[in-house]
């Protein structure tokens, strides 16, 4: 009797084991799609190796589009027009296409598997995004949870951006994290200092880049990271200024004003800089130099919890209520904006109720 039920067993883990090894065979054969084509905007054809997101397949081939989730299907950076072979919209695409887009073939290049030849068309913005080698060269801790980090570019690369604008940093595998992440940070250097530059990383609990970056990385490593993206820049106009942050978003508008204090501005601007307590301020008396340096400009931290122990006599509650007296006139006025998906939310709804054109409102969503 027991030696029938051990057989029935090794007969039951057998079966087990050889339909596991089919589906393996199964899946490889039907994953092998093969050399495919990607066409890019009618005139470059480049041959990838089917089976992988176009995301990654065109990122294999240098050519790099926006990821800030790092291909999670969260962020929608990674959005480009695919006029053919991308399959249907898959349900992870639907929730960050409008309706327009969904109609005109945008798709999240993240979601969108190459298993045919495709078309696609991207900006040609994009060809000047670069993959580079840098080293830390410095380590500052700004706040218990933020640093700033400057990085040299390796093999006398430089790079070309505008103040404002973001790279993708590559995180390494650490601990139990086996893979590395890419994440979005903002370049907090100016723009003139073209053979390194500088992130501000705030500590996002359990975040795994940002954990990588507090816990491991250290002054000599060797870090890579694609840019520059984005299209939250200063617009070249003569509109009054209000910059408005919360935590790491301080490092655009750093880079903005440091840009700014190189070139020359009679702007009028104003900075609101939104923190919890005393121990979240950061930079405050570069920013205040600034008020210096500028014709017409004013920083004002304002705290939302200060503590009884802080001493804090400066202006206390949400950003909102102060920047209304900033705005003399809000059709000639622009907004950067920079920091959380709710304190943007906020401000935004804000601005508009005082009269700021929308499509004057700049903002670089963290979230
Ligand atoms: C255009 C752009 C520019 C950015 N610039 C900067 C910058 O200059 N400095 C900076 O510190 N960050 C910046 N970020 C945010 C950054 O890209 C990462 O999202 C953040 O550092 C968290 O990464 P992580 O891998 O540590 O966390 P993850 O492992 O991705 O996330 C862990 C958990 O935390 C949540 N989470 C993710 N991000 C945040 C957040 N910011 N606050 C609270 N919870 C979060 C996630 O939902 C998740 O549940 C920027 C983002 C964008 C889109
Ligand atoms: S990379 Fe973020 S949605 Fe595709």
């Amino acid at each position: 009797m027991i030696t029938k039920v051990l057989l029935d067993i090794a007969i039951m883990s057998a079966i087990g084991v050889i339909l596991a090894l089919l589906m393996v065979i199964a899946q490889r054969w039907l994953s092998n799609y093969g050399e495919l084509s990607i066409n890019i905007n009618g005139k470059r054809d480049i041959t990838v190796i089917g089976g992988n997101s176009l995301l990654s397949s065109l990122s294999e081939k240098q050519i790099f589009l926006p990821s800030a989730c790092g291909g999670r299907g969260t962020c929608g950076a990674c959005k480009c027009k695919v006029d053919e072979g991308g399959g249907p919209v898959l349900p992870t695409e639907k929730p960050l296409l409008s309706k327009a887009e969904l109609v005109g073939n945008i798709r999240l290049s993240c979601q969108v598997k190459v298993k045919n030849n495709v078309k696609i068309q991207i900006p040609d913005s994009i060809f000047n995004i670069r993959k580079y080698q840098t080293e830390v060269v410095e380590i500052l801790d700004y706040t218990y949870d933020t640093k700033g980090i400057t990085f040299k570019l390796l093999d006398e690369q430089t790079i070309d951006f505008k103040a404002g604008q973001y790279v993708q940093l590559e995180s390494k595998p650490y601990e139990k994290v086996k893979q590395k992440a890419i994440r979005a940070y903002s370049i907090s250097s100016k723009p003139s200092l073209q053979n390194r530059l500088q992130l501000i990383i705030r500590q996002v609990p359990e975040g795994i880049c940002t954990t990588w970056v507090h816990k491991h990385l250290k002054v000599g490593d060797k870090v890579s990271f694609t840019g520059p993206y984005g299209d939250f820049f200063l617009r070249d106009t003569d509109a009054d200024i209000i910059f408005v942050a919360g935590g790491s978003g301080k490092a655009p508008i750093k880079s903005i004003l440091e840009h700014l204090a190189e070139t020359g501005t009679s702007r009028k601007m104003s900075y609101f800089f939104g923190a919890r307590t005393v121990r979240d301020l950061y930079l405050t008396e570069e920013m205040q130099a600034f008020e210096k340096v500028f014709e017409n400009f004013e920083y004002v931290p304002v705290l939302s919890h200060p503590e009884p122990g802080d001493g804090w006599t400066g202006k206390t509650g949400f950003v909102m209520p102060f920047f209304k007296d900033a705005i003399r006139d809000p059709q000639n006025t622009e907004a950067y904006l920079c920091g959380s998906p709710g304190m943007i939310a906020a401000v935004t709804k804000s601005l508009k109720e005082y009269g700021v054109p929308e499509g004057k409102i700049y903002y670089d969503s963290f979230g």
